[in-house]
């Protein structure tokens, strides 16, 4: 059933990407399905001779990628800006109750420093990320936005700074930010109350999501593997949200316990079902940017190499100052943080070029993405430096 299934999907994808139109319907699965594939292939992780079922599915996302977007591997910039957070995620290492967390604000011109180093570099994206921290207050985010966008104007601005009202989304945009992430964690509810404290809710979340897209955003959802209490149903809810939203970018990483919360003593999430998930996402929402995460990175020291193998296709070297990279501890033993801006992306440049594909500083929008806000086509040409 499975290797049928996975053909069925590719093909599906395939003509998907043929057609001039959006229409999801192509590539629809049903939960069932999903819910099946997912727990084959969770039974078959330590099993030798079932090795070739997972090459077929990568293979098969694989060549939906290439004729999607090539062999190009995008780079974002990221800047983890604050560690301070209002929330408490059960999973996460920088929530307001983990009291061991050194907290830290980048200033403004530490900002823009970060930013200069990457044009230095020659990237065109930018993703400012942070926990939901009340003091950068809309006046004081739009202004760092505009601020961005009046000296790098060919380049995207992405942020990730949780949920917020409509009003303030559209502040940002307005501002000029063009793209938002906002991983959804999950989609199932009953999941959502056992890793998140009662004043969250995925209603909340899925609503802020839908704000993003109607504003005019490149929307960014995603979840990780393997986290306490998952199970192929969820996973396989969580694929089926993402083809009703459709969103433009899909963060998917492991679960990595991190010390002092609630799920420490969990165990991570495991590199096959996570690349499992990576593949099916691209066999269901084709067209989508895909990052091979640095969490991925961590459980594996070839992880984000595999993740291209099966359909990634962006990598989010970190930008931040050294001095505070080990204080954004969302999870345990996070990989780079020793490392300056230069140093990863030397690193990325590495691996991108050895698994047989090309880095690309370009902008890196999505497929359907119509320039004319602050795009000049020039930039858009790609540019790799070996
Ligand atoms: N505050 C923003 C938000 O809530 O979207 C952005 C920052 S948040 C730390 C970024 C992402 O880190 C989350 O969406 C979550 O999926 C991921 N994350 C948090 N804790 C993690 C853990 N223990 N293992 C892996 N990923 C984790
Ligand atoms: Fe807010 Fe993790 S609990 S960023």
């Amino acid at each position: 059933m499975v290797l049928s299934w996975i053909a069925g999907q590719q093909k599906k994808a395939l003509l998907f990407l043929d057609g001039a139109d959006d229409d999801m319907s192509v590539v629809l699965a049903s939960r069932q399905d999903l819910a099946a594939v997912i727990s084959f292939f969770a039974d078959k992780e330590k099993d030798e001779s079932a090795q070739y079922l997972y090459k077929t599915l990568a293979d098969a996302a694989l060549e939906v990628r290439q004729k999607a977007y090539g062999n190009r591997v995008f780079f974002r910039g990221l800047i983890e800006f604050t560690n301070y957070c209002k929330n408490d995620c059960y999973y996460c290492g920088i929530g307001r109750s983990q009291s061991q967390v050194h907290r830290y604000r980048l200033s403004e011109e530490e900002i823009m420093s970060c930013c200069r180093t990457g044009e230095k570099l020659g990237y065109h994206s930018y993703v400012l990320q942070g926990g939901e921290d009340p003091y950068y207050t809309d006046e004081r985010m739009c202004e760092m936005i505009r601020m961005i966008r009046k000296n790098f104007p060919n380049t995207a601005i992405t942020l990730s700074l949780g949920e917020k009202s409509h009003e303030s989304y559209l502040k940002y945009f307005e501002a000029g930010a063009n793209r938002y992430l906002l991983r959804h964690e999950t989609a199932t509810d009953a999941h959502y109350r056992l890793m998140h404290p009662e004043e969250m809710s995925l209603a909340n979340r899925k609503a802020c999501l839908y704000d993003l897209k109607k504003i005019g955003y490149q929307v960014g959802a995603g979840f990780m593997v393997g986290t306490p209490y998952q199970t192929p149903e969820n996973l396989a809810e969580d694929l089926a949200f993402l083809q009703e939203l459709a969103p433009h970018m899909v963060g998917i990483g492991p679960f990595i316990p991190a010390s002092g919360t609630r799920f420490a003593d969990f165990k991570a999430g495991t590199l096959h079902q996570s690349l499992v998930m990576l593949a099916l996402t691209r066999l269901l929402v084709p067209k989508v940017l895909l990052p091979s995460t640095t969490a991925l990175g961590t459980i594996d020291p070839m992880g984000r190499e595999k993740g291209f193998g099966y359909g990634a296709n962006v990598v989010m070297p970190n930008l931040s100052p050294t001095r505070v990279r080990a204080d954004y501890a969302l999870y345990d033993n996070k990989i780079c943080t020793g490392d300056d801006a230069v140093d990863c992306q030397k690193c990325l440049n590495g691996r991108i070029l050895r698994s047989g594909n090309m880095p690309d500083y370009t902008r890196g929008d999505h497929r359907d993405y119509v320039p004319g806000d602050t795009s000049n086509p020039d930039d858009r040409k790609p540019i790799v430096i070996v």
